[in-house]
């Protein structure tokens, strides 16, 4: 079936998402990945980026605006003389979008309505971040789609995107085709609705656990899942190829853990196979592995230009940055390890890491703000440097590997 964009613009018109009601602006809490500054400067510019130079921003994409808030935000935080762009097909979008931005007082974002593959008659200097989340999953030609965006990136930039994962989806598509064969509309939410409550616990969109509570959310994520014209979605080895031919590297799936199998893999010499395996290999692996990635968040660079952010592991005015957990409320390390959540898009995992006696005052240290040497300096007794650089690795690890830490030359806030 050929793509048709109108049929697009007229769903996210009457769909506008994220599902932002009028007058809510939204709170840091809306930050997320790939969308958060922090991960950006980690990921992107291997926590090195100095945010008092100017900085170009596209948000592609950018629906009701959460990343043209946050991201708007974060930088005004810092003082960054930032330029935002924000595109997207939906009128409406950009209205409420418009609306949240005013509110904050976030003046200078510039607004288009229209295509992204219009964009460089509209923008064409270039940009040091892209942010494209959830759009790839909507575009009819995404190889099209991210050759242009890649053709936008300013030396060093980098994207952050979310594309839909194939097989933690499963069962989705099942519910879409019976829709399109029971003739619904764009808008029939109801109709929807009476076919998930009527699915078999046989039906595959039944056993998937990441949908269980779709009863419960609104209707625009209800239309957006099961209603939307053009909607697919990905393998790891899928995206690596349209990156790949756009000149670009996928520098890190986030969380990181997720992604490395042999984490999970309790026969050495099974694990021992798979560690020797290449990087982007360990990740088809992972996700075949796990079978339940639903979302694929991570960051693409351009190729060969990788940048590795644990270096700073060595840098003692480093600072470590917790993505959500507050200053001074680490977990509690008993018989050295320590449960933690491990999230995912809607996925969530329970895993133990690896602890010693200093991980606790280590990550009660952490407060977005001290430097690696400050925080060696609150612990007892005489570590050396070196030994504390050990410590820190192991803490560091485990809570990178979680998406919960990141690495940075200067406090970034939420
Ligand atoms: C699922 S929403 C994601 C919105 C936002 N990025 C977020 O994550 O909250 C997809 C958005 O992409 C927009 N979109 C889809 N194809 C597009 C295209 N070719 N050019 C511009 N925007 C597009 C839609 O209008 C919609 O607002």
């Amino acid at each position: 079936m050929s793509f048709d964009q109108s049929r697009v613009t007229a769903f996210y018109e009457t769909h506008p998402y994220p599902y932002r009601p009028a007058g809510i602006v939204g709170d840091e809490t809306l930050i997320g990945i790939p969308g958060d500054l922090r991960f950006i400067n980690h990921y992107i510019f291997g926590g090195r980026r100095d945010f008092k130079k100017p900085m170009r921003v596209l948000v592609a994409g950018g629906g009701t605006g959460d990343a043209i808030v946050g991201l708007g935000r974060q930088l005004a935080t810092l003082g960054c003389p930032a330029r935002l762009v924000y595109i997207d097909l939906s009128t409406r979008s950009r209205e409420i979008a418009e609306e949240r931005c005013r509110k904050l007082g976030l003046d200078g974002v510039r607004f288009h309505t229209g295509r992204i593959q219009d964009l460089p008659d509209l923008e064409p200097e270039p940009f040091d971040y892209i942010d494209f989340c959830g759009v790839i999953n909507h575009v009819g030609n995404q190889q099209e789609v991210v050759d242009v965006l890649a053709s936008r990136l300013a030396p060093g930039g980098g994207m952050g995107i979310m594309a839909y994962g194939q097989l933690g989806r499963t069962g989705v598509y099942h519910v879409q085709e019976m829709l399109q064969l029971a003739g619904a509309a764009q808008e029939d939410v109801k109709t929807a609705r009476s076919l998930l409550a009527a699915l078999p616990g046989t039906n595959w969109h039944r056993r998937n656990d990441i949908f269980k509570d779709t009863a419960n959310e609104p209707d625009v994520e209800v239309a957006d899942r099961y209603l939307n014209p053009a909607d697919r979605a990905f393998t790891v080895a899928e995206l690596r190829d349209i990156m790949n031919a756009a000149g670009l590297d996928i520098a890190a799936f986030v969380p990181s853990l997720f992604y490395e199998p042999a984490a999970h893999i309790g026969d050495p010499a099974l694990r021992e196979r798979v560690a020797k395996l290449s990087w982007i290999d360990r990740c088809i692996f992972a996700e075949l592995f796990h079978g339940d990635i639903a979302m694929h968040n991570f960051y693409v660079v351009k190729s060969g230009q990788r940048p590795d952010a644990a270096r700073l592991l060595g840098e003692k005015s480093a600072i470590p940055i917790m993505a959500s957990i507050p200053a001074g409320l680490a977990p509690a390390v008993e018989n050295g390890r320590f449960g933690i959540a491990m999230r995912c898009g809607p996925l969530t995992r329970q895993i133990t890491l690896p602890a010693t006696e200093y991980s606790a005052p280590i990550l009660r240290a952490i407060d977005g703000q001290k430097t690696l040497q400050q925080i060696h300096r609150t612990l007892p007794g005489n570590l050396s440097w070196r030994a504390f650089q050990r410590e820190f690795a192991l803490v560091f690890n485990g809570m990178n590997g979680i998406g919960e830490m990141v690495l940075s030359m200067t406090p970034i806030p939420r």
